[in-house]
């Protein structure tokens, strides 16, 4: 799939300017809510905006029951665009070492993207185990897919596919970007890999406790 970072694309859908040196005062403020909106978030939009600016991005792990976190993100991925039936294999007890809004809102953003970039009626599945010192987090789609060698691209700022099955979709290319930087903040990474008979499967892990 060809992918791009597209300047006009998101002044269009972002209304902010390609490069950050340029962006005003009110720019600013818009991409603090563009970015807030990318990540479902309701209370972090400056830490968001700074995030995309480069800026240091707090997190504050706690110990978190990270299976009731992510049954409250099932509940916002059934209540999503599509009508897709959202599948959910979490262990009964899984703590983890984690910012819960943050992980709520990496998780939140995959979800979105899952609906976003799959077929309305598709399932999505939301899977949580303990392996070994971790908790493994996984978002699966069986949408259009990543090919391996956009799995990195993706991830940057700005960057959007732009065959006719993604651009459909609005969005500024930041929910990735963001994402990542979240669970990078924990110790961890997020990552994508094909899924086998078609659509992706992103992962994070957390450290159990
Ligand atoms: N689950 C997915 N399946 C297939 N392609 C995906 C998936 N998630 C993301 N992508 C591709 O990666 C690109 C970047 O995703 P990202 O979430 O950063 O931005 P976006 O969804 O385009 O916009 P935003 O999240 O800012 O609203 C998308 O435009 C799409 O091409
Ligand atoms: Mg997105």
């Amino acid at each position: 799939m060809p992918f791009v970072t597209d300047p006009a694309a998101t002044r269009e859908d972002a209304r902010v300017g390609g490069d950050t040196a340029e962006r005003t005062g009110n720019e600013q403020v818009r991409l603090t809510s563009l970015a807030a909106a990318a990540l479902g978030a309701r209370t972090c939009g400056d830490d968001a905006a700074a995030s995309v600016d480069g800026a240091a991005f707090p997190v504050r792990p706690q110990p978190v029951d990270v299976g009731g976190l992510l049954q409250d993100v099932v509940d916002f991925a059934r209540a999503l665009p599509g009508e897709h039936p959202v599948e959910a294999a979490i262990d009964p007890v899984l703590k983890a070492l984690a910012d819960p809004e943050r992980i709520a809102q990496v998780v939140r953003n995959l979800v979105t993207n899952a609906t976003k970039y799959s077929d309305p009626g598709t399932p999505i599945t939301l899977n949580a185990r303990r392996e070994a010192d971790v908790v493994e987090v996984e978002v699966c789609d069986r949408g259009i897919g990543i090919h391996p060698d956009d799995s990195e691209r993706i991830f940057e700022k700005y960057v959007r596919g732009r065959d006719q099955l993604t651009r459909p979709a609005a969005g500024a290319g930041l929910g990735l970007y963001l994402a990542r930087r979240m669970v990078r903040a924990h110790g961890s990474d997020l990552t994508v890999q094909p899924r086998q008979g078609g659509g992706s499967i992103f992962r994070f892990t957390l450290d159990a406790t």
